[in-house]
């Protein structure tokens, strides 16, 4: 209905002005608002080149209320190489869902594909400690900013017996059981998914599933979901019983998505295709509304000019919801109204928080308090953004559930300017509160020291020089050293000189100590010493030195 009135007033406007509207979503019914007013989420699946993408950014947070990173989350983007983690590009995800109140499911923990040829080459034994030991570093990591993890992703064939992966060669069966039970040792809270694709339907593969889960059940592993691909193409047909089938899932008392939709179909796409494609986005939507469990719908890419179908099914494409120049599909005009139908989304914003009030002030923290707002749109209060106000862009400092909020993580001796703005469940943002205005004291003093630091990529992207120049800026003659710092974007040390380089296994912290010839520092006095390291994504610089314990002035 209010999409109705939306294309009247549209009309009206064109009769007035004459002007050509381009065919883009109406930014005020937005297909979020109406999944939030049924109690499920509709997510995206992003990759990281995608989301710089000016056109598609704020299309990403204006549609969707939850993300599934595409591959920055995947065994070989996170520890390429055995012992070193990469976030960098899986944190990017995280920080834009973030900024958008969306919800994130992690993808994925365990998978044949897209495993580095080093976890493929172990003895079996050490198959079960390699798979431990990420699920381990990644899901702490992750803790507490992700609402769910596809732990096991694509374990059976299409009979619907167990897939014959090198995680079956090494370990049997068992490794289904010991991936859940390493994520939920390591986040108590996240929800743990066995992920496939197939399975949407009734059929032989689905009930390969549904014995899995049951054995695992049986078990006591800790399972909490099933999800359901849904690749879908027009020339195979809509999957049979699709809401029965998850409704058999649901009632073994487990959550069940749909983690990855898209419908392709063969190229060149035409009217009765694309028609055909809106009927099954609008039978999964409902499908998955008729189940009680089905927690929400993630559709794999919004756009086909990001779609990973091309590449992948020569000839076919066109899946998404949007064509390669955003112009919305039928497939968009059907779930956005399969998912409105019956409804009246809530567009009512909580009302404006108080002015916050500043307490416990220190170089790095403060405590901010205001008084809470109240939403009567009716999906209900469900925090608070606070931001910073600063110039043209007002960065996210922190959300809150309630109507405090402690930051940390602040710079010294700085003024802050902040504000709170209320949201509701469907993710309207009130107006901003007014702002309040402290200073943070202090840090602590500065040493007698100044590090310069300075780092060169390569070519190719992925390996760096750096180096380091520490100068003794005081009035006594240094004798020894260690210097310290944390590297901001997971970056590694590979091979140093002139200095003792250490970095631990899955720390970001590095020392360096200083050689036989290079230990003393007379009063102003300069050594240099460097390493080459590795990076993914950005390589930013560490923004604090200490020498012997004692901050340093960075030049
Ligand atoms: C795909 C990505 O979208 C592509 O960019 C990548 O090249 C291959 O993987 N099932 C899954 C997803 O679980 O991880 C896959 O994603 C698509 C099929």
């Amino acid at each position: 209905m209010v999409r109705k009135a939306l294309a009247a007033a549209t009309t009206v406007l064109l009769g007035l002005t004459g002007l050509v509207v381009l065919a883009t979503p109406a930014a005020a019914d937005p297909l979020r608002i109406h999944a939030a007013a049924r109690g499920v989420y509709i997510g995206d699946a992003v990759d990281n080149n995608e989301i710089t993408d000016t056109t598609y950014r704020p299309l990403i947070g204006q549609e969707y209320n939850a993300l599934t990173p595409g591959n920055a989350m995947k065994w070989d983007t996170t520890e390429p190489t055995r012992g070193q983690f990469n976030y960098a590009r899986g944190d990017e995800i995280v920080n834009l869902a973030k900024a958008n109140n969306q919800i994130v499911r992690g993808h994925t923990l365990v998978w044949h594909n897209q495993t580095p040829s080093w976890v493929q080459n172990l003895s079996a034994a050490d198959t079960l400690t390699a798979l431990q030991n990420h699920i381990s570093n990644v899901v702490t990591h992750y803790r507490g900013q992700l609402y769910a993890w596809d732990v096991v992703n694509e374990p059976l064939n299409e009979d619907g017996t167990l897939r014959n992966s090198f995680w079956f060669q090494k370990l049997g069966s068992s490794y289904i059981a010991e991936a859940f039970r390493a994520a939920r040792a390591a986040d108590p809270n996240v929800k743990l998914y066995i992920n496939d694709y197939n399975t949407d339907g009734m059929g032989a593969k689905s009930d390969g599933m549904f014995s899995l889960v049951q054995s695992l059940l049986a078990q006591g592993v800790p399972i909490d979901g099933v999800g359901f691909q849904a690749h879908l193409a027009t020339q195979f047909g809509f999957p049979n019983q699709m809401q029965q089938n998850l409704q058999r899932f649901a009632a073994l008392g487990l959550d069940v998505a749909i983690t990855e939709l898209d419908v392709r179909m063969q190229l060149p796409a035409d009217a009765t295709k694309l028609a055909t494609q809106a009927t099954y986005y609008r039978d999964v939507v409902n499908a998955c509304l008729a189940v009680a469990r089905c927690v929400g719908i993630t559709t794999w890419g919004y756009t086909d000019k990001y779609s990973w179908v091309p590449s992948t099914f020569p000839g076919e494409g066109a899946a998404l919801l949007v064509d390669e120049n955003f112009q919305v599909k039928p497939a968009y005009t059907a779930v956005h109204d399969a998912l409105a139908a019956g409804t009246t989304p809530d567009t009512t914003p909580p009302t404006t928080p108080g002015t916050p009030t500043a307490a416990n002030v220190t170089a790095t923290g403060a405590t901010l308090s205001w008084t809470a707002s109240t939403d009567s749109g009716g999906s209900g209060l469900s925090g608070y953004n606070i931001y910073r106000e600063q110039g043209t862009t007002d960065p996210l400092l922190g959300q809150s559930t309630s109507n405090s909020t402690t930051l940390t993580g602040l710079t010294p001796s700085t003024q802050y300017q902040v504000f709170v703005r209320a949201r509701d469940g469907s993710g309207n943002l009130s107006t901003p509160s007014a702002t309040v205005t402290f200073t943070t004291s202090e840090g602590p003093a500065v040493g007698p020291c100044r590090v310069a630091y300075t780092a060169t990529s390569w070519g190719g992207g992925g390996g760096f020089t750096a180096g380091v120049t520490i100068t003794n800026t005081g009035t006594t003659t240094v004798t020894s050293w260690t210097l310290a710092f944390t590297f901001p974007s997971g970056q590694r040390v590979s091979q140093g000189w002139n200095a003792n380089w250490s970095q631990a296994q899955g720390s970001a912290n590095v020392t360096a100590t200083n050689m036989s010839y290079n230990g003393t520092l007379a009063p102003n006095a300069s050594t240099q010493a460097g390493f080459n390291g590795t990076f993914t994504g950005t390589n930013t610089a560490p923004s604090a030195f200490t020498l012997n314990g004692m901050n340093c002035a960075v030049a």
